[in-house]
């Protein structure tokens, strides 16, 4: 819950926050990268830092999070929460790096409200970051422990590659060594890491057919202009060997066959 100090100094700089998140962002990333070029390689997607598009969902949550503590007193946005920590999940995030985002992104900021900005504005802004990091940090932990082995990736053999119409193929799976599967809820995804032809690993998440249960099986569209569909698409063959991570996804669908 936001302090009773904070709460007028969030109330008082929201719309302000809120719009240099579009001037925040570059320089956070921009910090970030220089400082840590490690986390390009195989965590986060090249094509949003290249697009900009999915580049402000961080920076952007925060303001939309710091909204809902504003306008919802001692709640917490538990649905956004628990999507954010899945996908997270999905990619391995660890609770030390929050700590590197938090100093970047803080960084940015000061940067950008540098006329601005006070001790006290900084101390709320950075209250509000370690709510929800901390918020995300839990559900995170629960998730891992959840699972059926404490590894982020394990190697699966592709046994079968199937056109499933235009421009999209199924990929089932089976497992290449023996470490434990964890049941799939229908509507789950894993995250499939590839190296690109550059040697870049790059991530992407692929919704588990059907009933999956301990089988794995996916089906990708194929985006011309992008890294990873297009390697799965001409270069991924029977045979060879992925790397995929646990089930994730909140949103399941129930059991029966009626509408969902
Ligand atoms: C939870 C979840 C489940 C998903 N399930 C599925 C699924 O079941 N099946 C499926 O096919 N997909 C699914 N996706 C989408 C999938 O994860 C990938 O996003 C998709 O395959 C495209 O990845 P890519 O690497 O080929 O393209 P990317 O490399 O991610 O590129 C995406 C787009 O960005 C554009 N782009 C790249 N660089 C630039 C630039 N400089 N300027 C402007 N635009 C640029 C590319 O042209 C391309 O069109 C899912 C995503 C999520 C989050
Ligand atoms: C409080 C801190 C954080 C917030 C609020 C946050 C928020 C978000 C949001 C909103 C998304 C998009 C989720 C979706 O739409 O499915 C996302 C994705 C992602 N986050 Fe975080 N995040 C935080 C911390 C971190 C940390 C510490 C890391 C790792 C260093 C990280 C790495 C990623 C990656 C790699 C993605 C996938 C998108 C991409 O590759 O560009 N995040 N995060």
């Amino acid at each position: 819950m936001l302090s009773d100090k904070s709460r007028p100094v969030i109330e008082a700089t929201l719309a302000l926050v809120g719009s240099r998140i579009g001037a925040i962002t570059p320089n956070f990333y921009s910090r970030l990268f220089a400082a840590h070029p490690e986390l390009l390689d195989g965590l986060f997607s090249r094509s949003n830092q290249r697009s900009g598009t999915q580049q402000q969902a961080l920076a952007g949550s925060i303001a939309a999070f710091a909204t809902h503590l504003v306008n919802n007193p001692g709640t917490l946005p538990e649905t956004v929460l628990s999507r954010i920590a899945h996908r997270h999940a999905s990619l391995g995030i660890t609770e030390p790096q929050y700590q590197v985002v938090y100093e970047h992104l803080f960084a940015a900021i000061a940067e950008d409200l540098a006329e601005v900005i006070t001790p006290e504005i900084a101390e709320a802004w950075t209250e509000v970051y370690w709510l929800m990091a901390d918020a995300l940090i839990k559900l995170e932990k629960g998730l891992y422990a959840a699972q059926a082995n404490g590894k982020m990736w394990t190697p699966w053999k592709v046994a079968a590659k199937t056109p499933a119409g235009i421009g999209s193929m199924t990929f089932t799976l089976e497992p290449a060594d023996d470490t434990p599967v964890t049941a799939a809820l229908p509507g789950q995804y894993v995250s499939v890491k590839v190296q690109l032809p550059d040697g870049l690993r790059q991530v992407r998440q692929y919704s588990l057919s059907g009933d999956a249960g301990t089988s794995r099986s996916f089906t990708t569209k194929l985006d011309d202009g992008g890294e990873v569909s297009p390697v799965l698409h001409n270069a991924v063959e029977v045979g060879d060997i992925l790397e995929i991570s646990n089930p994730y996804g909140e949103i399941t669908l129930k059991d029966g066959d009626g509408p969902v």
